[in-house]
């Protein structure tokens, strides 16, 4: 068992058959001696990768994405939810749709903060359905850079965005993969990586 998965079971909460609650130490208050070493571990999973920019979408992703983008010595840039329909030639826009909160966002980025030819590392604290890292994957496609990976905190292995993202191709790397849940007992059973 690696170090987040031993504090997902000393801290985590299931709060049902699908939501797990990490907000004691990952996307509410934060342990930052935790996300330095997430930001360590990512660094040693993707260390072949010519990685020359970080991404990740607002908000819980920025945290850890600082953290990520420190060890590479890399800018990170964040993906803004915007609301507004009225979106101009300036950004990179996608639209997502987000299952738990059954909305949908329009994510931008700036075209002056990623350009063709980047290489780029994708972040973020969850993986579902897999619908905020596929719209950061068509950004930065659109912008004609390349994503070397994604990396993700906890990917809930139960869902299908992880095998999605997979099959098209992409490196995800999570940290954890919950393979089930009981809000019951409280059990997580982590996949064996
Ligand atoms: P998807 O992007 O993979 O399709 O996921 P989904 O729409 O289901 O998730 C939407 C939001 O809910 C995301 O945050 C994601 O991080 C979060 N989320 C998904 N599953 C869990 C879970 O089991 N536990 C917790 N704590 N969060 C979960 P977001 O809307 O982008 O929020 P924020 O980053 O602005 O806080």
């Amino acid at each position: 068992m690696n170090f987040l998965e031993e504090r997902i079971l000393k801290d985590g909460v299931v709060k049902s058959s699908n939501v797990l609650k990490v907000d004691s130490f990952l996307n509410h208050q934060m342990d930052i001696e935790l996300i330095e070493e997430i930001g360590r571990e990512f660094k040693r999973r993707f260390a072949n990768k010519n990685v020359t920019k970080v991404m990740t979408i607002e908000a819980s992703g920025i945290g850890i994405a600082a953290f990520v983008a420190k060890e590479f010595g890399v800018p990170l840039v964040f993906a803004k939810k915007s609301k507004s329909i009225n979106i101009d030639g300036d950004v990179f826009v996608a639209e997502v749709e987000s299952f738990t909160h059954r909305n949908k966002n329009q994510v931008v980025v700036s075209k002056k903060f990623l350009h063709e030819g980047e290489h780029v590392l994708i972040i973020d604290d969850f993986l579902a359905n897999g619908c905020a890292l596929q719209g950061l994957i068509s950004i930065v496609e659109s912008a004609g850079a390349t994503v070397e990976g994604c990396g993700i905190v906890i990917e809930k292995g139960f869902q299908i965005g992880g095998r999605a993202i997979r099959n098209m191709g992409y490196q995800v790397e999570s940290l954890a993969i919950v393979d089930a849940m009981d809000a019951e007992s409280g059990t997580v059973i982590f996949r064996e990586q």
